[in-house]
């Protein structure tokens, strides 16, 4: 417990009362409504933000990059490649390259697939459906982010999912709102993606992110009943959501990584970084 007079714990060389003593006060109110409280480790400061900021600007410059590189007969070794240089050149690092023995420096998942693909030498057809998802490690701060591609003509059925997985992605940054619980976020989107008859992944969420590539809180694409996490400025997760044509339930693949429907029917998925701000929040990337 600090005095009012002692040094705040944030570090910024204010005296407590002048700084953060009001904000914790505020703080036990919530604790007293159910919420949980986040530790204080996951407020980033202005200095962290920034540096989320530089490493965005690589993640989202491979995003944009890999937009010219779909089309059909590319390989998603090739992809790799493009987003491996990409970091490397800018003195980044990708995240998933060896973490927890992933042996690429990005996921892509095709069609059936809803997350953690390995690139391959597989090549992409006419019609199919493509989400590439990057992390970059610059000076120690992590990105994270996702889109969906389409590989020439695809057919109605495939963008309407597509659209719908971005628009999920959407409705959950809505409810992001200091003093607001992160179970907002997937109750919103569990009855959107419902609403359109859609199914929502239950087994991989959203994160917190920032000095480590997956910490508190988890974030859930669906209504888990929980009051949930605080969301205070300066928390830093990503929202993520997976959503599918038919059965939500997944079978993890030999290789141990790749996540696909167990009805073999499309998923598609779309993810942002973002930090909670006083006013609302803010896209990193
Ligand atoms: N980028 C993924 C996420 O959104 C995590 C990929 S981990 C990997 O959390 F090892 F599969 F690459
Ligand atoms: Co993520
Ligand atoms: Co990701």
């Amino acid at each position: 417990m600090l005095n009012r007079n002692d040094i705040c714990w944030c570090g910024s060389g204010k005296k407590y009362k002048k700084c953060h003593m009001d904000f914790d006060k505020n703080l036990e109110k919530y604790e007293k409504q159910g919420f949980e409280i986040p530790e204080r480790r996951l407020l980033l400061n202005e200095e962290d933000i920034e540096g989320l900021r530089k490493s965005s600007v690589i993640t989202k410059g491979i995003l944009e990059g890999v937009a010219d590189l779909i089309k059909p007969g590319v390989t998603t070794n090739e992809i790799d490649k493009f987003v491996h240089d990409y970091t490397i050149e800018r003195g980044g690092t990708p995240a998933t390259l060896g973490y927890h023995g992933f042996p690429k420096s990005c996921c892509t998942s095709i069609n059936e697939v809803i997350c953690h693909g390995i690139p391959e030498d597989r090549p992409l057809k006419e019609g199919d459906i493509i989400n590439v998802d990057v992390t970059t490690i610059l000076d120690g701060y992590f990105s994270d982010a996702s889109r969906m591609y389409l590989v020439g003509q695809v057919s109605e059925r495939a963008k309407d999912l597509v659209q719908c997985a971005k628009d999920c992605l959407q409705i959950g940054l809505d409810q992001v709102k200091p003093y607001g619980s992160i179970s907002d976020i997937g109750l919103a989107i569990e009855a959107y993606a419902t609403s359109k008859g859609y199914t929502v992944v239950r087994d991989f969420g959203g994160h917190g992110i920032g000095k480590n590539f997956h910490e508190d809180p988890h974030v859930s694409h669906f209504d888990t009943g929980q009051k949930g996490m605080l969301m205070v400025p300066g928390m830093v997760f990503t929202i993520e959501p997976m959503i599918n044509e038919g059965t939500y339930k997944l079978n993890i693949l030999e290789d141990d990584w790749t996540a696909v429907t167990r009805d073999g029917k499309l998923s598609a998925q779309w993810e942002h970084t973002l930090v909670v701000t006083e006013e609302g929040y803010e896209i990193l990337v």
